[in-house]
């Protein structure tokens, strides 16, 4: 019988094994109230573990009001919220794959209506927030004209904030934490030069820029067991003159990361810092060249992620060692079963759950 296809071969970091080296990538439902997973939450998530992946992210989980991006994000800085967030980690463990949450703060594209409502500013007047930045200079016109710029000691406040979600996380059951450093949210925007213009220590080259970073993940470690692997989702480029750049200040922030020894895994995401970015081209696969120079040049295990829909896409990155798992977004959006798909097509057989085994999978 052929070798299975590495895709589909178990993955191991620190003491969690993944099924294959599927993730879904984490996708916000902006279906929430009070930060609370809902039924919703519970037939979308559910519904993708026992599609197959080996690997099962909730959306940005923010950590606190003010770090979510609209009212109905998902949140995990209170009790209830964290009830919920046990139904969630135990239903995606029921469906074999591994529950992994994402860690957010919106930043400066905070306080704002769901996209299909427009994604634009809500104001404190009509129940919105202040959001928070590096600065004062807002995102775009349609965004918070006028963060809040976070002192030092708000910085370590939200450091704290990060390792309270990781705790509440631990306890309901996610086996892998992802901090969320992309796409223009808070800590991306410390990160960058585009949007970090401050001159203190939270500023400046690209080591001052990476310094609340680095302090979250301190923060974060200190609390989430060393058994449990850390991911972080960086923006690889800014797509814009003068921002992050994959060989540039992005290597030298995966070389940091890689160099402190307790985060496992870069997934290579980019963009969202600003509305001037231009994409070069949108093609298949158009980021894993990101995945592949991180895990390359800073010697740590990558992710990739970006308009990776066939199964042979996939299963080629893995195979050729260009990242060590791929996460999918909209194709698993489509369809939830996209693994078991992919298994057929490439000739793997998948032990299913006894009810459904008797389950026809068409390619
Ligand atoms: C509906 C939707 C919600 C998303 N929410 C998040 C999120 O919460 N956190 C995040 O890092 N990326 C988020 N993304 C980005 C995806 O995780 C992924 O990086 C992006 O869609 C590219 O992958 P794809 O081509 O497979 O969709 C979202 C994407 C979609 C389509």
């Amino acid at each position: 019988m052929a070798r299975t296809p590495l895709l589909f071969q178990p993955i191991s970091f620190r003491g969690v094994t993944a099924r294959n080296r599927i993730a879904v990538s984490p996708m916000c439902q902006y279906s929430a109230s009070d930060g609370v997973p809902n039924d919703w939450h519970i037939q979308h998530l559910g519904a993708r573990a026992m599609g197959g992946a080996g690997i099962v992210f909730t959306e940005a989980s923010a950590v606190s009001a003010v770090a979510r991006i609209t009212p109905n994000d998902l949140g995990l800085y209170n009790d209830t919220q964290q009830a919920a967030y046990a139904r969630l980690a135990a239903l995606i463990t029921l469906g074999g794959a591994v529950p992994g949450i994402q860690i957010a703060h919106a930043g400066r594209k905070g306080s704002c209506t769901r996209p299909w409502e427009g994604d634009r500013y809500i104001p404190v007047a009509e129940g919105g927030w202040q959001s928070e930045g590096p600065t004062e200079q807002g995102f775009s016109e349609t965004k918070d004209p006028e963060p809040h710029a976070l002192t030092p000691a708000e910085i370590g406040t939200v450091a704290a904030q990060f390792a309270g979600t990781a705790r509440r996380a631990l306890a309901a059951g996610f086996k892998i934490a992802e901090i969320h450093a992309a796409h223009g949210y808070l800590l991306h925007s410390f990160l960058s030069p585009i949007s970090n213009t401050r001159s203190d220590a939270y500023g400046g080259d690209v080591r001052g820029r990476a310094r609340m970073l680095m302090e979250v993940l301190d923060a974060v470690r200190a609390v989430w067991p060393t058994e449990l692997p850390l991911f972080v989702r960086l923006s690889c480029s800014d797509f814009i003159p003068g921002g992050l750049t994959p060989d540039g200040d992005i290597l030298t922030i995966a070389r940091m990361i890689a160099a402190r020894g307790d985060v496992d895994l870069i997934d290579c995401s980019a963009g969202g810092i600003s509305p001037e970015q231009k994409i070069p081209s949108l093609h298949p696969g158009y980021q894993v060249p990101f995945a592949e120079i991180i895990r390359r040049e800073a010697g740590i295990a990558t992710g990739a992620v970006g308009l990776i829909e066939q199964p042979t896409h996939a299963a080629e990155i893995i195979a050729n060692e260009r990242a060590d798992i791929v996460l999918l977004a909209r194709a698993v959006l489509a369809d939830p079963a996209w693994p078991l798909r992919a298994a057929r097509r490439l000739g793997v057989e998948v032990d299913l759950p006894g009810p459904y085994g008797r389950a026809t999978v068409h390619e």
